[in-house]
């Protein structure tokens, strides 16, 4: 057996740092975790089809894959609403409308859904459960301006013009849960449904305005379609996807000030481009889901961290960096309170939008080949420690030669812990290291039948690397150090 100070040694930590001892709390508990995923609307999900195999096979594996990839557990579809799929735009599965709402439509499903279908079956055959499909507007026939792009509002909505064409709100809901129906027959059960996309937001791709008023109004129509048609309970109703925490937190009280509205909603999700996490959003027992963010400012990067640029506080030139993201899913998992996190798209080529930093791998599918940002190895610091269905718990944070045993404020050790307690009784602690040291550290996670422990590092030079980890017969006590700059997940297995 190792002693503290040999495994210290290996690890090549300086024998004056401090050593922290980390213990995992799992009688505090927090939120229940969703889990993690991406979206590849956008027709993003053909730059992986266009791939040749094998390296399509291994960009999928790398995706999903909790094993050797990251694992995500949460694919976020777009329900189309436009006329085609060129561009941004996604076609719709009813191109052409009835006259009235009332009259029959007439769906169409292509068995593409613009690439989405493909993705979303590479998904479920690693274990994927969780599908949010989530439309960015109604077909232009359902809204005043007569366009599904360009804002404008769902005819029926209170407070928004009348149409001349009537009421079109349950056509709307009809038309979402045809879209539920066609992956249901075709194998994927979509669990989580939205409405909206950023309904503060007018934009030139499919996009259509709400506020809590109206979207508390529309859930109240959704909800018993959703029902007579058989999905009332497997399907959860999510909203708003609003542009940032600040329009959300607003939606959601409104929504919340509908008494008939509110326990009819089971996600409030939204995006962080506008305003920022910093407490948790009003909640009664909806989980909370940030389901779209992503570095839209940066050139494209796949660094971990940048020095020199960080040194300066040059948030822009870091935005992407993997370390970013390591404390971005932090916070939002402590301070918001985040039951899911999804980065925007996996996936994009040089052509799109300026080789800009949105997507995590950037694909050349003329040269069949890809390049990995590290900040997807971030995600899968959190993705494989968290798996859906774990709880969220507390970590303990002391100096390990203090005689003092009351837990330390953690910010003193330079580091950012989280614990969880997975479905399985596997329990994970994942700390990230802002300082330019490493840091030495004693975990402490007491699992009743402990199977194995495993510890994984990423840092500038490693990619999710397994580390040397051993459980000791006293007790679990496992010894790593936090790398520099780096992020450390230690995960021990239950029996
Ligand atoms: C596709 O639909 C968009 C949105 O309505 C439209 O602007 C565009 O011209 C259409 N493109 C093609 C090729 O039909
Ligand atoms: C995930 O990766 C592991 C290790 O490479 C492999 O054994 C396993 O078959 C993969 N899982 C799936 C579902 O392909
Ligand atoms: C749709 O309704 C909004 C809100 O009243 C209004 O500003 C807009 O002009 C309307 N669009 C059309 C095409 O009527
Ligand atoms: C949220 O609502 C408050 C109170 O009505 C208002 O002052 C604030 O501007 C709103 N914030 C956003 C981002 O809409
Ligand atoms: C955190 O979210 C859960 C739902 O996932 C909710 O029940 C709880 O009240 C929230 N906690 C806080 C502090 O807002
Ligand atoms: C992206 O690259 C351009 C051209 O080199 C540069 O002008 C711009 O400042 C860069 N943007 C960021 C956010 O670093
Ligand atoms: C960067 O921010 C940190 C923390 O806010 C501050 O201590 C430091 O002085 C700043 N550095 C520069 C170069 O502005
Ligand atoms: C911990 O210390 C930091 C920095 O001094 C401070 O910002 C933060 O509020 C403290 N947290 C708690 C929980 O006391």
């Amino acid at each position: 057996m190792h002693s503290s100070l040999s495994l210290l040694a290996a690890a090549g930590v300086a024998s004056a740092a401090t050593t922290y001892r980390l213990t995992v709390d799992t009688s505090k508990t927090f939120q229940t975790i969703d889990g993690f995923g991406f979206s590849e609307a956008f027709q993003r999900a053909n730059q992986i089809i266009n791939l040749k195999d094998p390296v399509r096979s291994e960009l999928v594996d790398l995706l999903f894959n909790e094993t050797s990839g990251v694992g995500f557990s949460i694919l976020r579809n777009g329900i189309g609403s436009s006329p085609n799929s060129t561009q941004d735009w996604m076609n719709t599965i009813e191109p052409v409308g009835p006259a009235k709402p009332d009259d029959t439509p007439t769906y169409v499903w292509d068995g593409d859904d613009a690439g989405q279908f493909w993705i979303a079956n590479q998904a479920w055959s690693y274990g994927v459960r969780t599908f949010y499909a989530d439309a960015w507007s109604a077909p232009g026939f359902m809204k005043n301006n007569s366009n599904d792009a360009g804002g404008g509002y769902l005819c029926g909505s209170p407070g928004a013009p009348t149409c001349e064409s009537g009421d079109w709100r349950k056509a709307y809901a009809e038309y979402l849960v045809q879209y539920v129906e066609y992956y249901k027959k075709n194998g994927i059960d979509i669990t989580h449904l939205g409405f909206l996309n950023e309904p503060d937001l007018t934009t030139a791709y499919a996009s259509m305005l709400m506020d809590g008023a109206m979207a508390a109004d529309f859930i109240k129509v959704l909800q018993p379609v959703l029902a007579a048609r058989g999905y009332g309970d497997s399907v959860k109703i999510a909203c708003c996807d609003a542009t940032g925490w600040a329009t959300q937190r607003n939606m959601s009280r409104d929504i919340l000030a509908d008494a008939s509205a509110a326990p009819l909603v089971d996600v409030f999700t939204t995006h962080l481009y506008t305003s920022k996490i910093d407490s948790p959003l009003p909640s009664e027992g909806q989980h909370a889901w940030m389901t779209e963010y992503a570095d839209l400012g940066g050139n494209w990067s796949t660094a971990w961290f940048s020095a020199e640029a960080a040194a300066r506080n040059d948030t822009k030139a870091t935005a992407g960096d993997g370390l970013t993201w390591a404390r971005n899913l932090h916070t939002g998992l402590t301070t918001g309170n985040l039951s899911a996190f999804l980065w925007w798209v996996a996936t994009q080529d040089t052509a799109t939008n300026g080789n800009n930093n949105e997507k995590l791998v950037l694909v050349d599918d003329a040269e069949n080949s890809y390049i990995v940002a590290k900040r997807l190895w971030a995600f899968a610091q959190f993705s494989r420690a968290a798996r859906p269905g774990a709880v969220r718990v507390g970590v303990d944070v002391v100096e390990a030669t203090s005689k003092c045993k009351a837990p330390v404020n953690s910010t003193a050790s330079g580091l950012r812990t989280i614990g969880f307690k997975n479905a399985n009784g596997d329990v994970s602690l994942v700390a990230i290291n802002d300082g330019a040291e490493d840091v030495p550290v004693s975990v402490h996670i007491d699992v009743a039948k402990a199977a194995s422990v495993e510890a994984w590092a990423t840092d500038a030079t490693r990619d999710m690397e397994r580390q040397a980890a051993a459980l000791s017969p006293e007790g679990i006590v496992n010894l790593q150090a936090v790398p520099a700059h780096g992020v450390l997940s230690v995960i021990v297995r239950a029996a």
